[in-house]
């Protein structure tokens, strides 16, 4: 099978479980080549070795395994992150939660936060890479995310920065904090996802309860009883009026909202003293 023919047969495997088939199958094509897409174009009547491993890798991108844990990698910001099944997939959208953070560190010349659910490592990675000077401590409950963080933060050299902990929230985290930032799990138990979130994605990651905003409750009355600063989290599209109301009765000095790239709510920052 030439590289010309193995993309037209990949294109048609990905026709239902994709957007852009012929796009994927290039990427995937290109990933089994170790090689970059331009290559595929070049060199069009080459013969494509070891097809059985292509069409692996192509069918479990037609079962709606998600691209990123195939090939083992998620680009996020600027850089490339490991991912595996169990963690989740870095979003677009939470690129927007570190410019909001970022905005604050350099304000207020922080120095000491932490992260709720550090997942692949992708928000304390790219902050610490920013901000040489930032130290984090960054939790998760899971052990899968915790490993792979510890992987990522390593190939960036930032152990010194950033240091992982098995923890519910922040309840093991006594250190002094300025502030907190968390992509928290906020979706409604009954909300029906895409098969390659739901099916692949660990549910610790998605589901924050049974209406969706419950772990995001609990987290602004810790950050506020422990007598943290700032909190900065992402939400909900729909969680801006239920969180707003709660904020409310609970009291914070002032709380903002911010949009995402597409224009739905997406997140705030909360500042409580
Ligand atoms: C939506 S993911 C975010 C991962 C990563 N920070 C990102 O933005 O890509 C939420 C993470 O929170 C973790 N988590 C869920 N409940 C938690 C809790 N009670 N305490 C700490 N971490 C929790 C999950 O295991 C998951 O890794």
């Amino acid at each position: 099978m030439t590289i010309k023919e193995a993309l037209v047969w990949a294109r048609e495997q990905l026709q239902e479980a994709c957007e852009r088939p012929a796009f994927e199958a290039e990427l995937l094509l290109a990933y089994h080549l170790k090689q970059d897409r331009l290559y595929l174009i070049t060199h069009e009547s080459e013969s494509v070795e070891n097809v059985e491993n292509l069409q692996k890798l192509v069918k479990r991108r037609a079962a709606n395994e998600p691209y990123e844990y195939i090939v083992g990698e998620a680009s996020f910001y600027d850089i490339h992150l490991a991912v595996e099944e169990g963690v989740l997939i870095p979003r677009p959208e939470t690129e927007i939660l570190i410019d909001r953070v970022s905005e604050i560190i350099e304000k207020e010349n922080l120095t000491r936060i932490a992260e709720i659910g550090v997942g692949s490592g992708a928000i304390s990675v790219v902050l610490a890479r920013k901000f040489p000077n930032l130290n984090i401590i960054a939790t998760d409950i899971c052990e899968v995310p915790l490993k792979v963080a510890k992987r990522n933060i390593e190939t960036f050299g930032l152990s010194e920065q950033i240091a992982l902990r098995k923890s519910n929230l922040i309840d093991d985290v006594p250190e002094v904090l300025e502030l907190v930032v968390s992509n928290p799990p906020y979706i409604a138990e009954d909300f029906l996802l895409a098969s390659n979130v739901v099916d692949y994605e660990p549910k610790e990651a998605l589901f924050g309860g049974s209406v969706g905003d419950e772990l995001l409750k609990e987290i602004i009355l810790d950050v506020k009883k422990r007598g943290i600063k700032y909190l900065v989290c992402e939400m909900g599209y729909d969680q801006k009026e239920p969180l707003q109301a709660f904020v409310n009765e609970v009291g914070v000095k002032s709380i903002y909202f911010y949009k995402d790239l597409a224009g739905f709510d997406r997140g705030f920052v909360i500042q409580f003293m």
